[in-house]
């Protein structure tokens, strides 16, 4: 498995001795590939958390294709290099702007199969089991991925044999693994020997180092299946079987009728207007979408501009206002095909002001006080999100997940790729302490083919009706505030897009009551915030955002996050 015999690692080229094999791939060599943090292009421009799947991307939209058919690719090529996140077993959100102007979202998200049922991970005496809804094949919802990929071909020019091809390449001839991907993959062989029936690609005698060549076949021949018969190449047939296998194997729940009845849904996106700018995100059963409509809302008439960026004014009045969002989200939100989520309310001038009339500036609030009510369910922080753009007119956000680092960390024995662990994003039971020592709402209870709620938030912000960001992230609950800090940090504060990007985070999401800050927060900041009553917990890097600005001249800037190894490419 090993080809690589001397590697270097300089910071931004990932490189080993051996020579490219000759494929789909042209000039995308997954044997050498630099990662870069920002690009300025014309044509085309692709942000994503894998450099050769930005790579892919734009090849793609060199060949012909426009931002969707980059998309797809771009995705598929991630399912492959990126499989902490990228995937093919879980699920995801599209939110596009389309050349002639019109907007659509996509909903791939995963779907609790038919035999699931609300009480599903509790004990005879109704207590939660640990790690049942998060590890293994129980945790698994029924995926949408493939079904989202194959349903959003409507709107691309290239057929899927084009856009799957590099994926099935980078799968079958391997491509080098960065230091970070080396050491993400040495921490999961644990729990890959405890969750499998089968042995994986992932797993090896000796650690993985940085420049080892990781090859899937199995996976590679999943691809094929499904270039050779499209959603059925996954849903039915040879992978359907390898699927349901795996479930009787290891006491999962999918069946032949889950695959076969999985359908991708294009959904009315969530929009509205901030200071002339027109936010188009992610409707239910994603919450990010109202999340951010009602944080941007809550402080559209405050002077925030005017108390400057990461001031502790500033500050405390975001963090009032997530406090208050993610209030509502535990109590009001979900899959709304099962729930009746009272959207247009929530998202109303009179709710929101409403809303803020306890707000005292110089004082923190009290989550007991906005509201009692139940605590959001913690979501995992492993997903991943792209950002595509192109000259006709298309723009593309796209947000994806497997929930966990490598979801269920069950493979499909045969099949090569990860399954979900999404079923944790219901509440798995409602009204009481989950095992993060979290609850939901009655509107997140699990049902048969309901999918659970999101934070995923695919976001674009239009000027004059054209593309002008192309915002999203990775990070569980925290994704909403990620993407209403860097609209904020553009519009508001007028950071260049770098510093919206990767300056410091920050977090707050009703329960529990503190601000969760990132290690490069100010200290000032802090002393002033606790002087007004704040609690802070100092944690590990927000998010992961990938971000296209549209500037002025025309010309497209992509930033990828330094958080990772993401980059952007463009041309
Ligand atoms: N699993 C993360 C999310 O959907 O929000």
């Amino acid at each position: 498995m090993r080809v690589a015999s001397i590697i270097f690692l300089t910071g931004s080229i990932i490189t080993a001795c051996t020579s490219p094999k000759k494929s789909s791939l042209g000039h995308v060599n997954p044997y050498q590939y630099t990662i870069n943090k920002k690009v300025e292009a014309e044509k085309g421009a692709v942000a994503s958390a894998h450099p050769l799947a930005s790579k892919v991307g734009i090849m793609i939209m060199k060949q012909g294709g426009n931002a969707i058919d980059a998309a797809i690719a771009t995705q598929l090529a991630l399912a492959v290099v990126y499989p902490a996140a990228g995937n093919i077993g879980g699920g995801g959100f599209l939110v596009a702007r389309l050349a002639d102007g019109s907007t659509v979202s996509l909903d791939y998200r995963e779907m609790a199969p038919a035999s699931a049922h609300r009480d599903m991970y509790l004990d005879p005496q109704g207590n939660v089991i640990p790690n049942k809804s998060v590890k293994g094949h129980l945790s698994s919802g029924v995926p949408g991925t493939i079904a989202g990929l194959v349903e959003s071909l409507k709107y691309a020019k290239l057929p899927l044999k084009k856009l799957i091809q590099p994926a099935i390449d980078l799968a079958e001839k391997g491509f080098v693994i960065s230091e970070r991907e080396a050491r993400s993959l040495n921490s999961l062989q644990e729990e890959l020997r405890k969750y499998n029936t089968t042995t994986t690609a992932f797993q090896k005698t000796a650690p993985w180092v940085t420049g080892d060549t990781l090859i899937q076949k199995d996976l590679a021949n999943t691809l094929k299946r499904i270039r050779d018969n499209g959603a059925a190449g996954f849903y039915e047939g040879e992978t359907a079987r390898l699927i349901v296998d795996e479930m009787k194997r290891g006491g999962g729940i999918i069946d032949y009728a889950d695959l076969k009845n999985y359908k991708a849904k294009w959904r009315t996106p969530h929009q509205f207007n901030y200071k002339g700018y027109t936010i188009v995100s992610m409707p239910m059963p994603s919450s990010g979408g109202v999340l951010i409509n009602q944080m941007l809302k809550m402080l559209e008439e405050k002077p925030l501009a005017s108390y400057g960026f990461l001031s502790p004014q500033a500050v405390q009045l975001m963090t009032e206002v997530e406090r208050r969002a993610y209030a509502d989200r535990a109590r009001f939100m979900g899959d709304a095909d099962y729930f009746k989520v009272p959207v247009s309310t929530l998202v109303s001038e009179s709710y929101l002001k409403n809303r803020m009339q306890d707000y005292m500036p110089d004082k923190a609030g009290s989550s007991e006080a906005v509201q009692p009510g139940e605590i959001p369910a913690k979501e995992s922080e492993e997903t991943t999100h792209l950002s595509v753009i192109d000259a006709e007119g298309n723009a593309v956000s796209i947000t994806t997940t497997l929930n966990d680092s490598y979801g269920s960390k069950t493979v499909v024995g045969g099949a090569g790729f990860l399954l979900n662990d999404e079923m944790d994003d219901f509440s798995v039971k409602p009204g009481v302490p989950n095992m993060y020592g979290a609850v939901g709402g009655e509107a997140n209870a699990i049902a048969p083919g309901k999918r659970m709620l999101s934070s995923m938030t695919p976001t674009l912000v239009l000027k004059d009706g054209k593309p002008f960001l192309v915002v999203g992230t990775p990070g569980g609950t925290t994704i909403p505030t990620s993407v209403f800090q860097t609209i904020v940090n553009v519009i508001d504060f007028g950071l260049s897009t770098e510093d919206a990007v990767n300056k410091p985070k920050f977090h707050h999401q009703w329960l529990p009551d503190q601000i969760e800050i990132e290690k490069g927060f100010p200290y000032p900041v802090r002393e002033a915030l606790q002087k007004m009553g704040y609690k802070l917990n100092e944690r590990g890097a927000i998010g992961r955002t990938e971000v296209i600005k549209v500037r002025n001249d025309g010309k497209f800037e992509a930033v990828a996050d330094s958080r990772g190894d993401d980059a952007a490419e463009g041309f």
